[in-house]
């Protein structure tokens, strides 16, 4: 130890040797190898943390999204949720996820022109999704189709060279609607349909969705903008249980789409993509205005949990619930109101005046309306997660773009605790067993 111990530094003593140690604070955080050279002897492993879920530990530095959850902030690449939502759209706020920068006018009509011309998937790929059955559920239709994908790109491996790690992001965020797409069309046992490369990006996506025999699937330009909106306010969270997988997987230094698949994996679980299927659920439950205040006292009773509530991040109203709800309007307009709306906007001002609700800071997430405004666009719910798979992508890859050029990075490979037991002596089982 140091005499003075720096102004940025912890200082710390061993209890069990009486030694003291001055470790380096840096933007708020220690190195967790510092703490390694706090040993009882040389031969014993040094000290290291133990953080189940990561609740305390950074795994990167980044600089895509900056999240404040007591202020309920959250930005893109510098830029407020609020105001991408409001002015921007889906691939130019994607092109600034992955680009660090929002692009020029001849930026952004090339990127949109790239984009446009990879939504096409070999038709291999096609018949490889036809094989799975008619009842799969389309995240693992997703999931498998998005892995497959490395094997139809082999050269995507070579994943230090910057031109091939822009082709692959192009051709991953253009096929994700149509892989998701047909996803969707497999369950209803109806025919795949091609990419309309005359139409943009979400409206392409829709169309594979939902045309039939029409020439051209032309959607409500406010269903349009709606569905375009929710992408944006999906496309980046910071280090959630998605973009870790992909982060961790690419650590490996594996090509992006088995990163990405493993992301689409992660998401696919009820604790990350799926509350918004279990908001819709509850509200059916309730059915009815007057059952709110029963309803309201067995969640205080810690009989079940107000989904769509409460979020480990946020403290405080999510900045995305807001403008879903102002989105779930515009929709509601064109579909005709959700009955279901009422119940939730008067959930919600009771669980907003309530001291239980107050007391622990538990505000509406993103995903309180967002189920209510796919139900409206007819969408089952297993398809709920498939639409936040889609609007995650560009997260996903400007998360595994800076991940493989981070000079810090290294193989993910968390420490453990052993619990198990040590040198027993084997006998084969033929004497085991007698
Ligand atoms: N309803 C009722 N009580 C709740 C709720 C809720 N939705 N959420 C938290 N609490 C209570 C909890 O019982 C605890 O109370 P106490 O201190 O008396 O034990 C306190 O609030 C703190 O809760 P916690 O479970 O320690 O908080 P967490 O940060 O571990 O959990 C959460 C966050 C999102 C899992 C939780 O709030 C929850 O289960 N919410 C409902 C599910 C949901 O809406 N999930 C979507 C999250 S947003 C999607 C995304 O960004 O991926």
């Amino acid at each position: 130890m140091t005499d003075v111990a720096a102004k940025d530094s912890l200082t710390v003593t061993d209890n069990r040797t009486g030694q003291q140690y001055d470790i380096a604070i840096t933007d708020n955080t220690i190195a967790a190898k510092d703490l390694g050279q706090i040993r009882l002897t040389d031969e014993e492993p040094g000290l290291a943390t133990y953080d189940p879920g990561f609740v305390n530990t950074a795994s990167c530095r980044s600089a895509v999204t900056f999240i404040d959850g007591d202020k309920g902030i959250l930005e893109y690449r510098g830029y407020p949720i609020e105001q991408l939502a409001e002015k921007s759209n889906f691939l130019e706020v994607a092109y600034l996820l992955i680009h660090g920068a929002l692009p020029s006018k001849e930026e952004y009509d090339a990127w949109v022109h790239e984009i446009t011309y990879h939504t096409f998937v070999h038709e291999n790929v096609k018949n490889f999704m036809h094989g799975f059955r008619y009842d799969a559920h389309p995240m693992g239709m997703l999931m498998a189709s998005v892995g497959a994908l490395s094997t139809f790109y082999p050269d995507a491996r070579n994943i230090s060279d910057a031109d091939n790690r822009h082709m692959q992001i192009v051709r991953m965020i253009a096929k994700m609607p149509t892989l998701g797409a047909w996803s969707f069309r497999h369950a209803q046992g109806k025919p795949y349909i091609y990419p309309d490369n005359d139409l943009g990006y979400t409206a392409n996506f829709l169309s594979m969705l939902f045309k039939m025999s029409e020439q051209k699937f032309e959607a409500d330009p406010r269903l349009v903008k709606a569905l375009d909106v929710l992408f944006i306010l999906h496309a980046d969270h910071e280090q959630n249980c998605s973009t870790n997988a992909v982060r961790s997987v690419g650590s490996s230094q594996v090509d992006p789409y088995s990163a990405v698949s493993a992301g689409v994996g992660a998401l696919f679980g009820p604790l990350h993509g799926g509350a918004n299927e279990a908001v819709l659920r509850m509200l059916k439950r309730i059915g009815s205005k007057e059952n709110i205040p029963a309803f309201i006292d067995g969640v205080k009773d810690g009989n079940e949990r107000l989904m769509g509530f409460g979020h480990r991040v946020y403290k405080n109203y999510d900045p995305r619930a807001k403008i879903i709800k102002k989105s779930a309007e515009d929709v509601f307009e064109v579909t005709g109101t959700n009955p279901l709306l009422d119940i939730a906007l008067e959930l919600e001002k009771i669980a907003l005046e309530d001291e239980y609700f107050v007391k622990r800071k538990l505000y509406p997430n993103v995903d309180f309306y967002s189920g209510l405004i796919y139900e409206a666009f007819q969408f089952p719910p297993e398809m709920f997660t498939v639409l936040f798979a889609i609007g995650r992508t560009p997260g996903w890859l400007a998360q595994w773009a800076e991940l493989v050029q981070d000079k810090d990075q290294k193989i993910a490979r968390p420490k453990q605790i052993y619990t198990g037991d040590r040198q027993l002596t084997f006998t084969a089982a033929s004497e085991r067993w007698g």
